[in-house]
């Protein structure tokens, strides 16, 4: 008999509930949770799990509490949020998209879980894998932007990194993809709010990363807090049970978000937190996380025998499982144990700032305006986000130390020390005063060039963080008019850094600045990252994955939108517009400008014909005719015009990315499966449709500026001897 069949048959009821429990640990240490002391739970095996514990000091002690104290000695599976670092900030996850890179995803997401590690943490609730079209949606900051081609790269990337090669591993952490599923498409952007889309939408634009994360051996999912169509995902039996177990074979964890077993009473699906407690477990929920309806509801539905303890068994199994598998119960010290060398946390640093650089959007640059001039004699920054340390880590960044991160002064006056910064925040992120403006004009006078730092707070983005009106806060509109006033009438040129963990509704910024750049919230090497890029140091080559509206009431607006019978871009006064404004984005997905310049030539598309099982090899040349070497990123769509379900506008199938030097000429080469061109079916299967499929290949997800080829598919070629069956007929 093996360690956990053991195990099973030795425990009670409520060492078994215990172990589907998990209780946030800001009162296991300090104070009363749930039912008494946490720690006292924890000694009597009726608390399994932790979160928000933070420390290695803490960790060790709870985790002796449970291995050395409690009757059978299970250890502790503690969980923490490490969305973008520990105690190392990376760039928001949002921004971190920007790079188009899996490969630094990966690194970013390895380093985290080394530091979390050292920490004595077992488990981090991400990757984030929500994919969002609303820039009112808070969380719109955590996830992977609009696309779900990136949301799989993502989501690979992150769980290869989090996990490693073994859970076992001192340096590892499980990861938890979440918010299983659709969280993205909150009504009106509104968080947790209900979600009601049509069941295309959900298995083309949802379910795909979470496929990835189950495909790249994720060890939990967290289900969403909202219902979908009416069913909560707490209690959706159908996408729990019957598609992420039955159908994609899906064999983890499934943890529960905080509370949302107990606030299926709120969805009004549950009379009680024992009837609550039946709709989870029935659905294949694990792990109850801070309800407690397991371990006071379950009693009770055993006794009415609306659950058996068979089901019970089954959830405890999976979670003593993924404790096995993480070697806690071989060595529940093992994670925590150690010290860093002050090398490694340097190197991680470094690493912060690299990936800093890469997040970055450059959006405009009119004049040449950035880089700044290495002559610069003084520079005027200005803004309530130009010496604000604290919120460049942005949302979850909950053990970032103020003294770690650098602020946009700081990094300016390390990058430029030969020149004299004047700085003022002006007015304050938010609120009405605006008596600091005139103070901030005056230092404008006379300057060289103005960096203008606005924005959002790190609060106000990420969860239960929603705007209905996603633009610049406060009075900071007051202030930037104010130094755009100023700085025409002395023909100084201003670079706006904007920070958000969203894109901002802000065309009239867009149009006064000389320069803009999407800083979102990069990590704890903020102002090193952003000093790097204005001073010319690095080439900025973030590229935005999601795309900014020209006006809110575009949202939501995508690139991968089908084409409509009365397109937009028909000069038809029927057709798909507005009467106030352009239907297009201010900037479209994939944009951003970098300091070289490049021209895209020779799309070569081979072979032209091709079957399911083929191969399309796509190669384009690139020369930068700029001033300075710096990275291209380009994106390969496909346009299928013609199938029995009308397709997207523009489909991300691939990227690529090169580095060419002022003058060189290069070739960025990238391969198609043509069985990734399949899509589902009026049946919602996968099919794969022979005929003419459009590829196109460029900077953005704009059709005016992609070279256009093209590829015949056909039908695979019948077996020999076999009957010839209709296939479907050619389409064109
Ligand atoms: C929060 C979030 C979830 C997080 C969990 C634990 O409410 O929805 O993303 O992992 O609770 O902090």
């Amino acid at each position: 008999m093996n360690r956990i069949d053991k195990l099973i048959g030795d425990m009670t009821l409520a060492e078994k509930l215990g172990q589907l429990t998990m209780t946030a640990a800001g009162y296991a240490v300090t104070g009363p949770v749930i039912a008494g002391d946490s720690t006292d739970a924890i000694r009597t095996g009726a608390i399994g799990n932790l979160l928000n514990l933070v420390g290695p000091g803490p960790v060790r002690e709870m985790q002796r509490l449970a291995v050395e104290e409690s009757r059978l000695g299970i250890p502790l599976l503690i969980g923490l949020d490490v969305i973008h670092g520990h105690r190392t900030l990376f760039p928001i996850p949002l921004a971190e998209a920007c790079l188009f890179d899996p490969q630094a995803w990966e690194l970013t997401a390895c380093e985290a879980a080394k530091e979390a590690a050292c920490d004595g943490l077992a488990m981090t609730f991400a990757p984030n894998l929500d994919v969002s079209r609303d820039p009112r949606w808070g969380r719109t900051a955590e996830g992977p932007g609009e696309d779900p081609w990136v949301g799989s790269q993502l989501a690979h990337a992150k769980v290869r990194g989090f996990q490693g090669a073994s859970l076992a591993s001192s340096d590892t952490l499980a990861a938890c993809a979440k918010h299983f599923c659709a969280y993205g498409s909150v009504t009106a952007g509104r968080e947790y709010a209900t979600v009601d889309i049509s069941e295309r939408t959900l298995r083309e634009v949802h379910l795909p990363s979470f496929v990835a994360a189950v495909e790249a051996g994720v060890a939990a999912i967290m289900p969403a807090f909202m219902d979908l169509a009416g069913v909560p995902m707490t209690a959706n039996t159908a996408l729990l049970r019957h598609y992420l177990r039955d159908q994609l074979g899906f064999d983890g964890v499934l943890v529960s978000d905080y509370n949302a077993i107990g606030e299926l009473i709120r969805h009004g699906v549950a009379a009680d937190l024992t009837a609550a407690a039946v709709l989870a477990l029935k659905a294949g929920v694990d792990i109850d996380m801070m309800s407690d309806a397991y371990r006071c509801g379950l009693p009770v539905a055993l006794e009415r025998g609306l659950v058996s303890m068979a089901e019970i068994d089954v959830a405890v199994r999976r979670v003593l499982g993924l404790k096995e598998r993480l070697g806690l119960f071989d060595d529940p010290y093992r994670r925590g144990s150690k010290i860093e060398s002050p090398e490694a946390v340097a190197q991680r640093r470094r690493l912060a700032r690299s990936v800093a650089t890469r997040a970055m959007v450059l959006l405009k640059n009119d004049h040449d305006t950035l880089p700044l001039s290495d002559t610069l004699h003084r520079l005027c920054v200005i803004g309530p986000l130009a010496d604000a340390a604290g919120e460049m880590p942005g949302c979850w960044s909950t053990c970032a130390v103020p003294e770690g991160q650098v602020s946009v002064v700081a990094g300016l006056r390390e990058g430029l020390p030969q020149t004299r910064i004047a700085t003022a925040p002006g007015v304050d992120i938010e609120g009405g005063d605006r008596s600091g403006i005139a103070a901030a004009l005056e230092l404008c006078n006379g300057a060289d060039a103005i960096l203008l730092c606005l924005g959002e707070s790190a609060t106000m983005s990420g969860e239960a963080a929603s705007r209905a009106f996603p633009d610049l806060p406060g009075q900071q509109r007051a202030l930037a008019e104010a130094v755009f006033e100023r700085a025409r009438a002395q023909r100084i040129r201003v670079t706006v850094i904007l920070f958000s963990g969203r894109p901002l509704v802000v065309p009239w910024l867009a149009e006064k600045a000389d320069a803009l750049v999407a800083a979102w919230f990069l990590g704890s090497e903020a102002g090193n990252a952003i000093s790097d890029v204005v001073t010319g140091r690095a080439s900025p080559s973030g590229r935005t994955p999601i795309t900014w509206p020209r006006a809110l009431g575009q949202v939501p607006i995508f690139y991968s939108e089908r084409p409509s019978g009365r397109p937009a871009d028909s000069n038809d006064r029927f057709a798909s517009k507005y009467l106030d404004t352009s239907s297009e984005p201010l900037y479209p997905f994939g944009h951003g400008l970098s300091y070289g310049r490049f021209t895209l030539a020779n799309l070569r598309v081979t072979p032209q014909l091709v079957d399911e099982d083929g191969t399309i090899a796509i190669s384009v040349d690139l020369t930068n005719e700029g001033k300075r070497a710096a990275e291209e990123t380009v994106f390969l769509f496909t346009r299928d015009k013609l199938a029995t379900v009308a397709r997207p506008k523009l489909e991300l199938k691939a990227v690529g990315k090169i580095t060419l030097q002022p003058g060189e000429t290069g070739t960025v080469n990238m391969n198609l499966r043509a069985f990734d061109l399949r899509f589902l079916g009026l049946d919602l299967a996968p099919v794969f449709e022979p005929g003419d499929v459009e590829i196109l290949v460029g900077p953005c997800a704009d059709r005016s500026r992609l070279l256009v080829g093209a590829v015949c598919l056909t039908a695979k070629p019948a077996l020999k001897g076999a009957a010839q069956v209709s296939g479907p007929a050619m389409k064109r």
